[in-house]
């Protein structure tokens, strides 16, 4: 897989990476305030930078507390969620998926929640908001548990004029190397909660808080979870960039939708952001793997048995068709495509 990054980009990557040279300040400097600015503006909420994806996830929980508590966690997800919960201190309880759109289940999340669920991981998997997300969101407020959303996947997916995170306390993004929006590494946590946005700024740098040119270490639960400078700037890049990414996985998209009829079908005025194309029970002579293998699913890592036969299905019946950015076929009509992927 290649990961391109056009001339124009580079050129304006390196004159920002020009400005921290100025600046004296690789880490925690104007960068990261602008790139958390720029994203917190496209996403609708507030952001803030962090290491990576896990690390938001793992600052959000914290916050919440979730010690010696459930959070429920679809089964058919990266086992990032499960262990950011264990690192938190609450167990992971895995819950079922649809078959329609990977994602968590509501019928089966009810199954699942008990006196002793405080939150709830809702992952939207593979580029779309899941399905069911008004419905869980209402759920969780009417039982007062909280939602915390999963948004590695979700880079410019849209439904109803929001997007991933804004559905429930907090959003994690990531933005690793394979990622929509690719850094190489990189985090933010998106919320309104102005109390969580202070926490994740004292959490990612060891608890620490600066008043007044003082330094307190206020907290315990603190790491080094820092976004650097280079990254930041990279983001900010990225941002500018984001539009021409979806562009063209939107113009591939819409070619294989006219190949491929069993693939995930997306409900009326959802856009999806595309970080997958997945279909079902379909041959494909070229394709990017699965979105989650048995190899990546928290419960079979964690070995917590779980009765989730949709997410067995589904491992079991779906494969992705390459629409990775700088896919070498992307550029060929639709016949081409049926007969590169298809054979037909
Ligand atoms: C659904 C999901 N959540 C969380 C993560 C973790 O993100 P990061 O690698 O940035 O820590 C990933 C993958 O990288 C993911 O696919």
């Amino acid at each position: 897989m290649v990961i391109p990054f056009e001339e124009e980009y580079r050129k304006k990557f390196y004159a920002l990476e020009e400005k921290i040279f100025e600046s004296n300040m690789w880490s925690e400097g104007q960068m990261l305030h602008d790139f958390e600015d720029k994203f917190g503006e496209y996403v609708h909420m507030q952001a803030r930078g962090i290491a990576d994806g896990g690390a938001a996830l793992l600052a959000i929980l914290s916050y919440l507390d979730v010690h010696g508590k459930d959070v429920i966690v679809p089964s058919n997800t990266f086992w990032a969620d499960a262990q950011a919960v264990r690192y938190a201190g609450g167990h992971p309880i895995f819950a079922d998926c649809n078959r329609e759109d990977l994602c968590l289940s509501l019928a089966d999340l009810k199954r699942k929640v008990t006196d002793n669920t405080k939150a709830v991981i809702l992952v939207h998997i593979g580029g779309h908001i899941a399905f069911e997300t008004e419905a869980i969101a209402a759920f969780c407020k009417e039982k007062g548990i909280y939602l915390v959303e999963d948004c590695a996947h979700v880079h410019g997916a849209w439904w109803n004029g929001k997007t991933g995170g804004n559905y429930g306390i907090a959003g994690a993004y990531s933005f690793y190397a394979t990622k929509t929006m690719p850094l190489g590494d990189g985090g933010m946590v998106v919320t309104r909660d102005k109390d969580l946005l202070k926490y994740v700024e004292e959490f990612r740098n060891y608890g620490k808080e600066v008043v007044d040119g003082h330094v307190y270490y206020r907290m315990q639960e603190g790491f080094n979870y820092r976004l650097s400078e280079f990254n930041a700037a990279l983001g900010i890049v990225q941002m500018e960039r984001l539009d021409h990414i979806l562009a063209w996985k939107r113009a591939l998209a819409k070619k294989y939708d006219q190949i491929f009829e069993n693939r995930v079908k997306l409900p009326e005025g959802m856009i999806s952001g595309y970080y997958k194309y997945i279909v079902f029970d379909t041959p494909l002579k070229q394709e990017t793997g699965q979105v989650f293998g048995p190899r990546d699913q928290g419960y079979r890592i964690a070995g917590v048995p779980a009765d989730v036969p949709n997410s067995d299905w589904v491992t079991a019946h779906h494969k992705c068709a390459p629409i990775y950015l700088g896919y070498e076929h992307a550029d060929k009509s639709v016949d081409e495509l049926r007969s590169i992927l298809l054979g037909e």
